[in-house]
């Protein structure tokens, strides 16, 4: 366990627009970043566009070879069927890379339990798609077969009040602890431009989920710049 912190860090900034951006920001967001991004093998930027957008996000990334993964913000706990409003992670394939599962928001607006979080994680698994699944707590259910979480801490989303990047490294340590060697752990909630440098500094952290600032293609940019150091080569 003790040997992965000396492999190569590999570092995941992930934008989560949540239900903001038409299509026509969407794409002049992507048009914008991408050509400006560069291509390290070890960091994955990714864009979790709404599900209008998906499809022409999905699109302006191939056609541009952007270094730019596509996420999608949920998914059906189900398979394909008689589900009104729900996206199967089989409808999914191909179009995303990446899905975020139990977002706080998705928990608290709209009632998600670990049960739920646990179906669409093994929905995600089931297709090739790779949950992202966010927690706000050192104790929290990480779902069976999950690599990637995100800790994020209700005071800290959309607060602008972040939890300090100790603290973030303490809970990403205790998570990894519990769920296995193999487990990234990233931090979400209030980062920004000005404090991205403070979280990355902290080996236990692997990444970060941001909202807000994403929505800025030029502070996304300096953030997934600011990443570069970082990163061993
Ligand atoms: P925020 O959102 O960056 O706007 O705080 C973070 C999150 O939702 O995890």
């Amino acid at each position: 366990m003790g040997g992965l912190e000396n492999k190569k860090r590999q570092l995941w900034i992930v934008a989560n627009w949540k239900s903001n951006e038409t299509i026509k920001e969407a794409l002049e967001w992507i048009d914008w970043v991408g050509p400006k991004l560069e291509k390290r093998e070890n960091l994955k930027v990714v864009v979790c566009p709404t599900f209008v957008a998906l499809e022409e996000v999905k699109k302006a990334v191939l056609v541009g070879s952007y270094p730019i993964l596509v996420g999608a913000q949920d998914l059906s706990p189900f398979d394909v069927g008689p589900y009104t409003g729900e996206e199967a992670a089989q409808l999914l394939q191909g179009l995303v890379d990446l899905v975020l599962i139990g977002h706080w928001e998705r928990r608290h607006y709209f009632g998600e339990d670990d049960e739920m979080v646990s179906h669409k994680a093994q929905m995600a698994q089931k297709y090739g798609l790779i949950p992202l699944v966010c927690v706000q707590e050192p104790d929290a259910r990480i779902p069976l077969g999950v690599n990637l979480i995100a800790y994020e801490p209700v005071f800290a989303i959309g607060s602008g009040h972040p939890d300090t990047p100790g603290n973030a490294a303490m809970v990403a340590e205790e998570l990894k602890r519990r769920g296995g060697g193999n487990l990234a752990v990233l931090y979400g909630g209030s980062v920004n431009a000005k404090n991205v440098t403070s979280f990355l500094k902290q080996p236990k952290l692997s990444g970060l989920l941001i909202g807000q600032a994403s929505l800025n293609p030029l502070e996304f940019l300096k953030i997934a710049q600011l990443s570069f150091k970082f990163l061993k080569n």
